[in-house]
Protein backbone atom coordinates (compact mmCIF):
# COMPACT_ATOMS: atom_id res chain seq x y z
CA UNK A 1 0.00 0.00 0.00
CA UNK A 2 1.06 3.63 -0.30
CA UNK A 3 1.76 5.84 2.53
CA UNK A 4 3.08 9.09 3.52
CA UNK A 5 5.48 8.75 6.20
CA UNK A 6 7.83 11.53 7.96
CA UNK A 7 12.02 10.16 8.35
CA UNK A 8 13.02 13.60 9.48
CA UNK A 9 10.87 16.61 11.14
CA UNK A 10 11.31 19.56 8.65
CA UNK A 11 7.74 20.97 7.76
CA UNK A 12 5.37 19.59 5.09
CA UNK A 13 8.17 18.68 2.13
CA UNK A 14 9.58 15.90 4.32
CA UNK A 15 6.48 14.02 4.01
CA UNK A 16 7.54 11.09 1.30
CA UNK A 17 4.97 9.14 -0.25
CA UNK A 18 6.48 5.57 -0.20
CA UNK A 19 5.25 1.96 -0.62
CA UNK A 20 5.13 -0.34 2.66
CA UNK A 21 3.49 -3.80 3.62
CA UNK A 22 0.11 -3.84 4.05
CA UNK A 23 -0.59 -4.03 7.92
CA UNK A 24 -2.02 -7.30 8.79
CA UNK A 25 -4.51 -7.19 12.02
CA UNK A 26 -4.08 -8.73 15.28
CA UNK A 27 -5.87 -10.17 17.50
CA UNK A 28 -8.80 -7.22 18.91
CA UNK A 29 -7.98 -5.34 15.58
CA UNK A 30 -9.15 -4.13 12.23
CA UNK A 31 -8.02 -3.26 8.97
CA UNK A 32 -9.65 -0.03 8.11
CA UNK A 33 -9.16 1.04 3.93
CA UNK A 34 -9.16 4.65 3.95
CA UNK A 35 -11.20 6.81 2.23
CA UNK A 36 -10.00 10.47 3.40
CA UNK A 37 -8.20 12.15 5.97
CA UNK A 38 -8.47 15.45 7.14
CA UNK A 39 -5.88 17.75 8.35
CA UNK A 40 -5.28 19.61 11.71
CA UNK A 41 -2.78 22.02 12.72
CA UNK A 42 -1.30 20.01 14.53
CA UNK A 43 -0.29 17.60 11.66
CA UNK A 44 1.70 20.51 10.60
CA UNK A 45 3.39 20.83 14.14
CA UNK A 46 4.10 17.03 14.06
CA UNK A 47 6.20 17.81 10.74
CA UNK A 48 8.12 20.60 11.79
CA UNK A 49 9.04 18.87 14.74
CA UNK A 50 7.48 21.14 17.09
CA UNK A 51 4.63 18.67 18.48
CA UNK A 52 7.66 16.24 19.73
CA UNK A 53 10.99 16.92 18.72
CA UNK A 54 11.77 13.59 20.05
CA UNK A 55 9.32 12.28 17.90
CA UNK A 56 10.55 7.90 16.88
CA UNK A 57 10.64 7.48 12.66
CA UNK A 58 9.82 6.83 10.75
CA UNK A 59 5.83 7.85 11.31
CA UNK A 60 3.18 7.94 9.20
CA UNK A 61 1.06 11.37 10.05
CA UNK A 62 -2.41 12.78 10.44
CA UNK A 63 -4.80 11.74 13.17
CA UNK A 64 -8.21 11.90 11.40
CA UNK A 65 -9.43 9.86 9.15
CA UNK A 66 -12.50 7.71 7.94
CA UNK A 67 -12.85 4.33 5.82
CA UNK A 68 -14.55 1.07 5.88
CA UNK A 69 -13.57 -1.91 7.75
CA UNK A 70 -11.99 -4.68 5.58
CA UNK A 71 -11.06 -7.13 7.72
CA UNK A 72 -11.12 -7.94 11.18
CA UNK A 73 -8.45 -10.05 13.79
CA UNK A 74 -9.17 -12.56 16.11
CA UNK A 75 -11.89 -11.77 18.78
CA UNK A 76 -12.68 -8.32 17.00
CA UNK A 77 -16.51 -8.57 16.93
CA UNK A 78 -17.71 -4.88 17.57
CA UNK A 79 -17.69 -4.21 13.82
CA UNK A 80 -18.31 -5.84 10.39
CA UNK A 81 -16.53 -6.05 6.95
CA UNK A 82 -17.89 -2.73 5.00
CA UNK A 83 -18.91 -1.16 7.93
CA UNK A 84 -18.00 2.75 7.42
CA UNK A 85 -15.95 4.06 10.67
CA UNK A 86 -13.64 6.95 11.79
CA UNK A 87 -10.71 6.14 14.73
CA UNK A 88 -10.86 7.93 17.97
CA UNK A 89 -7.90 10.62 18.14
CA UNK A 90 -6.20 9.08 21.30
CA UNK A 91 -7.61 4.89 20.65
CA UNK A 92 -6.31 4.10 24.11
CA UNK A 93 -8.83 6.81 25.69
CA UNK A 94 -11.76 5.04 25.82
CA UNK A 95 -13.78 7.28 28.79
CA UNK A 96 -12.93 8.38 32.06
CA UNK A 97 -10.27 10.98 33.01
CA UNK A 98 -7.04 11.16 30.90
CA UNK A 99 -4.19 9.55 31.73
CA UNK A 100 -0.62 9.98 30.97
CA UNK A 101 -0.85 6.40 29.14
CA UNK A 102 -4.11 7.32 27.33
CA UNK A 103 -2.88 10.79 25.59
CA UNK A 104 0.37 8.56 24.33
CA UNK A 105 -1.67 6.75 22.51
CA UNK A 106 -2.41 9.95 20.14
CA UNK A 107 -2.36 9.10 16.32
CA UNK A 108 -0.29 10.47 13.88
CA UNK A 109 2.66 11.25 16.67
CA UNK A 110 3.66 8.51 19.24
CA UNK A 111 1.32 6.16 17.12
CA UNK A 112 1.07 5.82 13.17
CA UNK A 113 -1.19 7.86 11.65
CA UNK A 114 -3.68 7.39 8.70
CA UNK A 115 -2.26 9.40 5.98
CA UNK A 116 -2.26 5.81 3.98
CA UNK A 117 -4.31 3.74 1.96
CA UNK A 118 -4.96 1.30 5.08
CA UNK A 119 -4.47 1.07 8.28
CA UNK A 120 -4.34 -1.51 11.12
CA UNK A 121 -6.55 0.07 14.36
CA UNK A 122 -7.64 -1.41 17.78
CA UNK A 123 -11.46 -2.21 17.16
CA UNK A 124 -12.54 -0.38 20.70
CA UNK A 125 -10.82 2.94 18.68
CA UNK A 126 -13.47 3.05 16.25
CA UNK A 127 -17.00 4.92 16.03
CA UNK A 128 -19.31 4.13 13.27
CA UNK A 129 -19.96 7.43 10.61
CA UNK A 130 -23.17 8.97 10.72
CA UNK A 131 -25.29 7.98 7.58
CA UNK A 132 -25.69 11.27 5.99
CA UNK A 133 -22.00 12.09 6.46
CA UNK A 134 -19.38 11.74 3.64
CA UNK A 135 -16.15 10.09 3.78
CA UNK A 136 -15.03 13.53 3.83
CA UNK A 137 -17.10 14.87 5.96
CA UNK A 138 -16.67 12.14 8.22
CA UNK A 139 -12.94 12.45 8.34
CA UNK A 140 -12.85 16.07 9.92
CA UNK A 141 -14.52 14.79 13.15
CA UNK A 142 -11.82 13.02 15.79
CA UNK A 143 -9.60 15.87 16.59
CA UNK A 144 -11.60 19.12 16.16
CA UNK A 145 -14.85 18.68 16.44
CA UNK A 146 -14.28 16.77 19.38
CA UNK A 147 -12.20 19.80 21.05
CA UNK A 148 -14.69 22.03 20.38
CA UNK A 149 -17.31 19.22 21.61
CA UNK A 150 -15.03 18.75 25.23
CA UNK A 151 -14.67 22.61 25.55
CA UNK A 152 -18.03 23.76 25.04
CA UNK A 153 -20.51 20.66 25.93
CA UNK A 154 -18.45 18.46 28.62
CA UNK A 155 -16.21 20.67 30.23
CA UNK A 156 -17.64 24.19 29.59
CA UNK A 157 -21.28 22.64 30.92
CA UNK A 158 -22.89 25.29 28.35
CA UNK A 159 -26.59 25.87 28.56
CA UNK A 160 -28.97 28.15 26.26
CA UNK A 161 -28.41 31.74 26.38
CA UNK A 162 -24.93 31.87 27.71
CA UNK A 163 -22.49 33.48 25.63
CA UNK A 164 -18.94 31.71 23.94
CA UNK A 165 -16.46 33.82 22.26
CA UNK A 166 -14.69 31.84 19.63
CA UNK A 167 -10.60 32.93 18.20
CA UNK A 168 -10.22 32.53 14.58
CA UNK A 169 -11.73 30.93 11.86
CA UNK A 170 -10.10 27.65 12.19
CA UNK A 171 -11.44 23.90 12.42
CA UNK A 172 -12.09 23.83 16.26
CA UNK A 173 -13.48 27.35 15.92
CA UNK A 174 -16.00 26.60 13.45
CA UNK A 175 -16.93 23.25 14.80
CA UNK A 176 -17.65 25.19 18.30
CA UNK A 177 -19.40 28.01 16.54
CA UNK A 178 -22.05 25.02 15.57
CA UNK A 179 -22.35 23.11 18.62
CA UNK A 180 -22.63 26.78 20.74
CA UNK A 181 -25.75 27.57 18.53
CA UNK A 182 -26.76 24.04 18.54
CA UNK A 183 -26.70 24.08 22.48
CA UNK A 184 -28.54 27.71 22.31
CA UNK A 185 -25.97 29.88 22.91
CA UNK A 186 -24.71 33.22 21.23
CA UNK A 187 -21.27 33.25 19.35
CA UNK A 188 -19.43 36.05 19.16
CA UNK A 189 -16.79 35.07 16.69
CA UNK A 190 -13.57 36.80 15.94
CA UNK A 191 -11.03 36.46 12.72
CA UNK A 192 -8.64 38.27 10.88
CA UNK A 193 -10.74 39.03 7.98
CA UNK A 194 -13.88 40.42 7.22
CA UNK A 195 -15.04 37.85 4.44
CA UNK A 196 -14.46 35.17 6.81
CA UNK A 197 -16.53 36.88 9.42
CA UNK A 198 -19.26 37.24 7.42
CA UNK A 199 -19.17 33.33 6.79
CA UNK A 200 -18.91 32.55 10.27
CA UNK A 201 -21.82 35.15 10.84
CA UNK A 202 -23.88 32.65 8.01
CA UNK A 203 -22.35 29.83 10.19
CA UNK A 204 -24.30 30.89 13.07
CA UNK A 205 -22.14 33.69 14.98
CA UNK A 206 -24.27 36.49 16.11
CA UNK A 207 -21.48 38.74 16.05
CA UNK A 208 -17.73 39.17 14.44
CA UNK A 209 -15.24 41.11 15.56
CA UNK A 210 -11.62 41.69 13.69
CA UNK A 211 -9.23 41.18 16.09
CA UNK A 212 -6.82 43.08 13.50
CA UNK A 213 -8.51 46.27 12.73
CA UNK A 214 -9.77 45.86 16.39
CA UNK A 215 -6.64 44.97 18.43
CA UNK A 216 -8.87 45.74 21.57
CA UNK A 217 -11.58 43.22 20.56
CA UNK A 218 -11.42 42.03 24.63
CA UNK A 219 -13.43 45.53 25.14
CA UNK A 220 -15.93 45.06 22.31
CA UNK A 221 -16.97 41.98 24.14
CA UNK A 222 -17.55 43.69 26.68
CA UNK A 223 -19.63 45.88 25.16
CA UNK A 224 -21.31 43.20 23.14
CA UNK A 225 -22.32 41.58 26.50
CA UNK A 226 -23.48 44.88 28.53
CA UNK A 227 -20.08 44.79 30.51
CA UNK A 228 -20.59 41.66 31.62
CA UNK A 229 -17.77 39.06 29.39
CA UNK A 230 -18.79 35.60 27.87
CA UNK A 231 -19.39 32.60 29.64
CA UNK A 232 -16.98 30.58 27.77
CA UNK A 233 -14.55 31.01 25.57
CA UNK A 234 -12.60 28.76 23.11
CA UNK A 235 -9.45 29.95 23.46
CA UNK A 236 -6.80 28.84 20.43
CA UNK A 237 -4.70 31.84 20.82
CA UNK A 238 -2.43 31.01 23.69
CA UNK A 239 -0.49 33.39 25.93
CA UNK A 240 -0.54 36.09 23.29
CA UNK A 241 -4.29 36.40 23.80
CA UNK A 242 -4.82 34.99 27.02
CA UNK A 243 -4.59 38.28 29.27
CA UNK A 244 -7.33 39.95 26.63
CA UNK A 245 -9.75 36.82 27.00
CA UNK A 246 -9.19 37.43 31.12
CA UNK A 247 -10.82 40.66 30.53
CA UNK A 248 -13.62 39.08 28.06
CA UNK A 249 -14.47 36.23 29.98
CA UNK A 250 -17.11 36.84 33.12
CA UNK A 251 -16.48 36.60 36.45
CA UNK A 252 -16.75 32.84 37.47
CA UNK A 253 -16.48 32.20 33.76
CA UNK A 254 -14.46 29.49 31.35
CA UNK A 255 -11.62 29.62 29.43
CA UNK A 256 -10.97 26.50 27.55
CA UNK A 257 -7.47 26.15 26.75
CA UNK A 258 -7.08 24.66 23.50
CA UNK A 259 -4.35 26.18 21.80
CA UNK A 260 -1.21 28.44 21.00
CA UNK A 261 -1.82 30.07 17.46
CA UNK A 262 -0.41 33.62 18.90
CA UNK A 263 2.61 32.26 19.94
CA UNK A 264 4.47 33.01 23.30
CA UNK A 265 3.27 35.87 25.25
CA UNK A 266 3.75 36.81 29.26
CA UNK A 267 0.45 36.03 31.34
CA UNK A 268 -0.54 37.36 34.70
CA UNK A 269 -2.63 35.02 36.59
CA UNK A 270 -3.89 37.02 38.81
CA UNK A 271 -7.22 38.39 36.55
CA UNK A 272 -7.61 34.74 36.62
CA UNK A 273 -8.35 34.20 40.62
CA UNK A 274 -9.40 37.51 41.08
CA UNK A 275 -12.25 37.29 38.89
CA UNK A 276 -13.05 33.57 39.49
CA UNK A 277 -11.97 31.99 36.20
CA UNK A 278 -11.87 28.42 35.70
CA UNK A 279 -8.48 28.06 33.12
CA UNK A 280 -9.80 24.46 31.46
CA UNK A 281 -6.54 22.54 29.79
CA UNK A 282 -8.47 20.82 26.74
CA UNK A 283 -6.51 17.74 25.10
CA UNK A 284 -9.22 16.71 22.49
CA UNK A 285 -11.27 14.10 24.05
CA UNK A 286 -12.35 10.16 24.72
CA UNK A 287 -14.07 7.95 22.48
CA UNK A 288 -17.28 8.47 24.83
CA UNK A 289 -17.17 12.36 24.02
CA UNK A 290 -17.01 11.19 20.27
CA UNK A 291 -19.85 8.88 19.88
CA UNK A 292 -21.63 11.88 22.15
CA UNK A 293 -20.77 14.40 19.98
CA UNK A 294 -21.43 11.98 16.77
CA UNK A 295 -25.61 11.67 18.53
CA UNK A 296 -26.31 15.90 18.62
CA UNK A 297 -24.65 15.41 15.24
CA UNK A 298 -27.07 13.10 13.54
CA UNK A 299 -29.93 14.45 15.33
CA UNK A 300 -29.46 17.75 14.06
CA UNK A 301 -28.20 16.43 10.50
CA UNK A 302 -25.18 18.81 11.45
CA UNK A 303 -22.37 19.04 8.69
CA UNK A 304 -19.09 20.26 9.08
CA UNK A 305 -17.76 22.87 6.99
CA UNK A 306 -15.14 21.46 4.37
CA UNK A 307 -12.90 24.10 2.94
CA UNK A 308 -10.86 22.20 -0.03
CA UNK A 309 -10.66 18.55 -0.74
CA UNK A 310 -7.13 17.49 -2.64
CA UNK A 311 -6.41 14.11 -4.16
CA UNK A 312 -3.72 12.09 -2.29
CA UNK A 313 -0.59 12.58 -4.42
CA UNK A 314 -1.42 16.28 -3.14
CA UNK A 315 -0.66 15.77 0.51
CA UNK A 316 2.15 18.33 0.74
CA UNK A 317 0.28 20.77 -1.15
CA UNK A 318 -2.63 20.32 1.65
CA UNK A 319 -0.84 21.21 4.46
CA UNK A 320 0.97 23.95 2.73
CA UNK A 321 -2.30 25.61 2.16
CA UNK A 322 -3.34 24.73 5.60
CA UNK A 323 0.19 26.70 6.56
CA UNK A 324 -1.07 29.83 4.48
CA UNK A 325 -4.01 30.48 6.59
CA UNK A 326 -6.43 31.01 4.20
CA UNK A 327 -8.72 27.96 4.61
CA UNK A 328 -12.00 28.44 6.10
CA UNK A 329 -12.97 25.07 7.24
CA UNK A 330 -11.23 22.06 7.19
CA UNK A 331 -8.90 20.89 4.56
CA UNK A 332 -9.81 17.52 3.60
CA UNK A 333 -7.46 14.27 1.47
CA UNK A 334 -9.12 11.84 -0.59
CA UNK A 335 -7.40 9.25 -0.86
CA UNK A 336 -9.47 6.44 -2.95
CA UNK A 337 -12.66 6.36 -4.21
N1 LIG B 1 -5.65 20.98 22.83
C1 LIG B 1 -6.19 20.24 21.88
O1 LIG B 1 -6.69 19.15 22.11
C2 LIG B 1 -6.21 20.78 20.50
C3 LIG B 1 -7.00 20.16 19.51
C4 LIG B 1 -7.07 20.74 18.25
C5 LIG B 1 -6.34 21.89 18.00
N2 LIG B 1 -5.55 22.42 18.96
C6 LIG B 1 -4.81 23.66 18.75
O2 LIG B 1 -5.78 24.68 18.54
C7 LIG B 1 -5.29 25.62 17.62
C8 LIG B 1 -6.26 25.70 16.44
O3 LIG B 1 -6.23 24.48 15.74
P1 LIG B 1 -6.99 24.33 14.35
O4 LIG B 1 -6.70 22.95 13.85
O5 LIG B 1 -8.39 24.79 14.48
O6 LIG B 1 -6.14 25.36 13.48
P2 LIG B 1 -6.36 25.94 12.03
O7 LIG B 1 -7.53 25.31 11.37
O8 LIG B 1 -5.05 25.89 11.35
O9 LIG B 1 -6.75 27.45 12.39
C9 LIG B 1 -5.97 28.53 12.04
C10 LIG B 1 -6.79 29.81 12.22
O10 LIG B 1 -6.65 30.32 13.54
C11 LIG B 1 -6.79 31.71 13.52
N3 LIG B 1 -5.69 32.38 14.24
C12 LIG B 1 -4.36 32.34 13.98
N4 LIG B 1 -3.71 33.13 14.86
C13 LIG B 1 -4.64 33.68 15.68
C14 LIG B 1 -4.60 34.59 16.76
N5 LIG B 1 -3.46 35.12 17.18
N6 LIG B 1 -5.76 34.92 17.38
C15 LIG B 1 -6.94 34.39 16.96
N7 LIG B 1 -7.04 33.53 15.91
C16 LIG B 1 -5.91 33.18 15.29
C17 LIG B 1 -6.81 32.15 12.07
O11 LIG B 1 -8.17 32.45 11.75
P3 LIG B 1 -8.57 33.75 10.88
O12 LIG B 1 -7.96 33.48 9.53
O13 LIG B 1 -10.05 33.75 10.90
O14 LIG B 1 -7.97 34.94 11.57
C18 LIG B 1 -6.33 30.91 11.31
O15 LIG B 1 -6.89 30.79 10.04
C19 LIG B 1 -3.87 25.16 17.25
O16 LIG B 1 -2.95 25.80 18.12
C20 LIG B 1 -3.92 23.68 17.53
O17 LIG B 1 -2.64 23.14 17.78
C21 LIG B 1 -5.47 21.89 20.20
Amino acid sequence: MKAYRLHELGGPDALQCEEVPSPTPGPGEVLVRLRAVSLNHRDLLVAKGVYNPKLKLPVIPVSDGAGEVVATGAGATRLRPGQRVISGFTPAWLDGPLTEEKARSSLGAEANGLLAEEAVLPEQALVPIPAHLSFEEAATLPCAAVTAWNALIETGRLKPGDAVLTQGTGGVSLFAIQFARLAGARVIATSSSEEKLARARALGACDGINYKSTPDWDKRVRELTQGQGVDVIVEVGGAGTLPKSTRAVRPGGTIALIGVLSGGGEFNPIPVLMKHIRLQGIFVGSRRMLESMIRAIEIHQLRPVIDRVFPFDQAVAALKYLESGAHFGKVVIRIQD
